[in-house]
């Protein structure tokens, strides 16, 4: 028989020996994910045994995440401003940095349906929804095994009625009007090819290339987007986008074209440049 305290002592230690950085906090919500148990719980009931059964699963979630793939995976589960999403391989577990971008566009977007194009796991859309129950929009996405995840979230939340799934790689085959959106969001990929081997290992190796890969300078996506954004939004609307920094704000404020009027570029909270928003004049 297991004990949950001494159990509790044995994953914090393996973790911090796999050079995980936060291991108590990550051996408290293995724990709790596998026991069903909330946090408090296992500071309140150090006695509580654990049964064979639980030892497994707990040893093979440990293992797991011992050779780095990420808790998110594992557990199954994303929190993103205040709400959970179901994630799992194939998609990119949303990033607090994102929030920033949700929280501009919602600052910005007065009317018209938006778009979110490279979905993921929906977190963008379904925020936006979540916060304006009378919007309607479309999410983009143009890889199948994450596109998975987004309509399986989308439908969790009940909000497929209000949000057009569509998998589409191409921006110019997407059945829309130009002139018609209100808002476009965008979180694509924009990792310069180079800097993707220098990420953590927990992303390198099992999150998706095609989330990170930005090409050679990290802004092949934005080249595509910005023009058609341009066209697609209607006047008074908005496009919002995360980047990687101050450099790649400098390029994307030179590249975007004439009809495109920066409103500004914001901070994370780490004090990066991170989300930068243009207006359709
Ligand atoms: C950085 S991830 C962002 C995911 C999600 N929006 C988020 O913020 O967590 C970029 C997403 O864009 C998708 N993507 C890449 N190229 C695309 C394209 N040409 N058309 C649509 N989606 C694309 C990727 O598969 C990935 O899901």
């Amino acid at each position: 028989m297991f004990r949950l305290g001494s159990l509790r002592r044995h994953v914090t230690d393996e973790l911090a020996r796999a050079g995980i950085a936060r291991p108590l906090l990550e051996a408290d919500l293995l724990l709790s994910w596998v026991l069903g148990v909330d946090r408090a719980t296992l500071f309140a009931h150090p006695e509580r045994p654990v049964d064979q059964t639980e030892r497994t699963d707990l040893d093979e979630a440990l293992k797991r995440r011992i050779g780095h793939e990420p808790l998110a995976y594992i557990i199954g589960r994303a929190a993103f401003l205040g709400f959970d999403l179901t994630v799992g391989p194939g998609c990119l577990i949303p990033r607090p940095e994102t929030e920033l971008l949700v929280e501009r566009a919602l600052a910005l977007w007065s009317d018209g349906p938006f778009l979110d194009w490279g979905t993921g796991s929906g977190a963008i859309a379904i925020a936006l929804l979540q916060a304006r129950p009378d919007a309607e929009g479309f999410a983009v996405e143009a890889e199948p095994s994450a596109l998975r995840w987004a309509w399986r979230n989308l439908k969790e939340k009940d909000l497929l009625n209000r949000c057009l799934l569509i998998h589409e790689e191409r921006l110019e085959a997407l059945p829309l009007k130009e002139g018609s959106l209100g808002m476009i969001v965008s979180n694509p990929p924009y990792i310069p090819q180079d800097a993707l081997s220098g990420l953590m290992e927990d992303v390198v190796r099992y999150e998706p290339h095609r989330a990170l890969d930005g090409g050679s300078d990290g802004l092949d996506s934005y080249r595509r987007l910005l023009p058609w954004a341009e066209e697609h939004l209607r006047p008074g609307g908005f496009l919002v986008v995360e980047h990687g920094g101050a450099f790649q704000s400098g390029q994307l404020t030179a590249m975007a074209g004439v009809a495109l009027q920066l409103v500004d570029c914001r901070r994370d909270l780490a004090g990066q440049d991170r989300v930068l928003a243009w207006k359709r004049l």
